[in-house]
């Protein structure tokens, strides 16, 4: 169903299906960072990592790529290549669980062909199993929870020594603020920044807070010095990122000033005023007007929202442990639309959660209508074992029934975001250019502040990192066709 959702299509929040597992990596990533200055000499080994789940997934991966290049590992697109292979896992619904699996029978048989080969889990479903997965999967070497990323080091060494280890203490401090990312998948011009890490809210759907831990905020200097960073190295657009970024607050030692999300939005803003700033997740409950006013003040700063509804009935939101009713959402809309007007939105829904009536359905599918997604992303409920849900609530909607809803809000958002997309040929946005499009490398593809994908002709002089100007021409669910107005 998702895979076949043409609505979310090269959006970035939750990284697209047709990126999930993809090998990022090359010497260029290297180049520029760092490690290229020798002071980091190779051991002469490879690691490899794939990664699943959300952008805070792959920007941890990011994190895990420095410290092993710290300790002299080099990264590797060829898994045969690899001397340790790392997976970095999600545990948000079965099915992610389920195409990890797969890929472990694949590096089985990569570590039967070149004994000595390491393997390590690391991420959302090493910290849920935890020592069960050395138990369960016999070729694993390494489990490593993603806040003991810095022990890594030590578990390869043991595994080198054929001891096979589990790292899973989660921590109430760590948010590897002192760690450079060693960038993968660059396109050189888009680039995440972690903000914090954990949730403190209790979704009952939901196992991050299981898998992830208590909230912490990172020290703000560190953000917006890592956003200096990537200017100067000539990238155009962050993305702060957290599993709820209006709760970010961080108190400075020194002085015991405290940081919210909208000081420390408008400090990244500030960094350049050719540095667009994005950010995700936005919590319905949390987002401040003070934050819709700072959006407004900064041309900068992306005029788009991911505001997940999850449901569009209030019964379902409270069973969900949301904590705001449909109400209370509508009208965090409506400040959005009231305060940025030119603001987009988009959500992720849930289809089919326990005990969801028909007509509960429906306000779900009144709501992709009345809010006006931009887009969605779209799941159908999967009961994840330990939340608050499994516990409290039989997962009473039968499969086929969760999939003929689900199908209706996919149709539903498709029909709005057709619509949204619509109604803006003829206009003409400011489009950070982002790099060749994905059918011809005739065109360029790039997004507008409303994290809209345009897909234009080349002219002479442009190239990815600029701004262009191009007017919409046409449009389709996904995507926006333009030509360049003026460079
Ligand atoms: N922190 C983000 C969400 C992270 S998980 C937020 O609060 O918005 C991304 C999305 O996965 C969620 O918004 C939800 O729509 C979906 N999701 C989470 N748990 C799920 C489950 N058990 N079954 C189906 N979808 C789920
Ligand atoms: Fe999960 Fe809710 Fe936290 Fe998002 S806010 S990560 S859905 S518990
Ligand atoms: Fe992200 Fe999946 Fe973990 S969505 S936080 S990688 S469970």
């Amino acid at each position: 169903m998702y895979d076949n959702n043409p609505t979310l299509v090269g959006i970035k929040k939750e990284i697209d299906e047709a990126k999930q597992g993809q090998v990022f990596f090359d010497e260029k990533a290297l180049a520029g960072s760092p490690f290229s200055e020798g002071k980091k000499p190779s051991n002469g080994k490879h690691f490899y990592i794939e990664s699943y789940g959300c952008a805070m997934n792959f920007s941890d991966s990011e994190i895990v790529a420095s410290i092993l290049a710290d300790v002299g590992f080099r990264p590797t697109r060829q898994l045969e290549e690899a001397d340790l292979i790392l997976v970095n896992t999600c545990s948000i619904r079965e099915k992610a669980e389920e195409t990890v699996r797969q890929r472990l029978n694949v590096f089985a048989k990569m570590k039967r062909k070149r004994p000595g080969t390491m393997v390590g889990v690391l991420g959302c479903m090493a910290e849920r199993l935890k020592s069960k997965f050395l138990e369960e999967e016999k070729l694993v070497d390494m489990v490593i929870g993603p806040d003991a990323y810095r022990d890594l080091p030590n578990l390869v060494a043991g595994a080198e020594e054929g001891e096979r280890g589990v790292n899973v203490l989660l921590s109430r401090e760590e948010t590897y603020a002192d760690i450079s990312p060693l960038r993968l998948d660059d396109n050189g011009v888009t680039a995440f920044i972690s903000i914090m890490r954990g949730c403190n809210n209790m979704c009952s759907f939901c196992v991050v807070p299981f898998t992830r831990g208590r909230e912490r905020s990172r020290d703000c200097f560190s953000i917006v010095s890592e956003a200096q960073d990537l200017y100067s190295r000539g990238y155009r657009e962050v993305t702060l990122l957290g599993q709820n970024v209006d709760s970010y607050c961080w108190e400075n030692p020194e002085t015991q000033e405290v940081v919210n999300f909208a000081n420390l939005l408008e400090m990244v803003a500030q960094v350049h005023p050719d540095l667009r700033v994005r950010f995700s997740t936005s919590h319905p409950k949390d987002i401040t007007d003070e934050v819709l006013h700072t959006m407004a003040r900064y041309e900068n700063i992306c005029k788009y929202i991911h505001l997940p509804v999850q449901s569009g009935n209030s019964v379902v939101l409270e069973r969900m442990n949301r904590t705001y009713d449909r109400e209370w959402y509508m009208q965090r809309v409506e400040a959005i639309y009231r305060i940025i007007p030119e603001c987009a939105i988009s959500s992720d829904i849930i289809a089919g959660f326990c005990g969801e009536q028909e007509h509960e359905h429906q306000d779900t599918l009144s709501m992709v209508e009345w809010a006006n997604y931009s887009m969605s992303y779209m799941f159908f409920y999967s009961e994840r074992p330990g939340t608050l849900a499994a516990r409290k609530y039989p997962d009473d909607i039968p499969e086929e029934v969760k999939k003929r809803r689900l199908q209706e809000i996919v149709d539903k958002q498709s029909e709005v975001s057709l619509r949204h997309n619509k109604a803006d040929i003829g206009k003409t946005f400011k489009v950070l250019i982002e790099g060749d499009s994905k059918k011809s490398n005739k065109q360029f593809k790039g997004r507008n502040s409303q994290n809209k994908m345009i897909v234009f002709s080349k002219v002479n002089g442009l190239k990815p990192g600029d701004y262009a100007w191009v007017k919409v021409t046409g449009a389709t669910s996904a995507t926006l066709m333009g030509e360049i107005a003026f460079p």
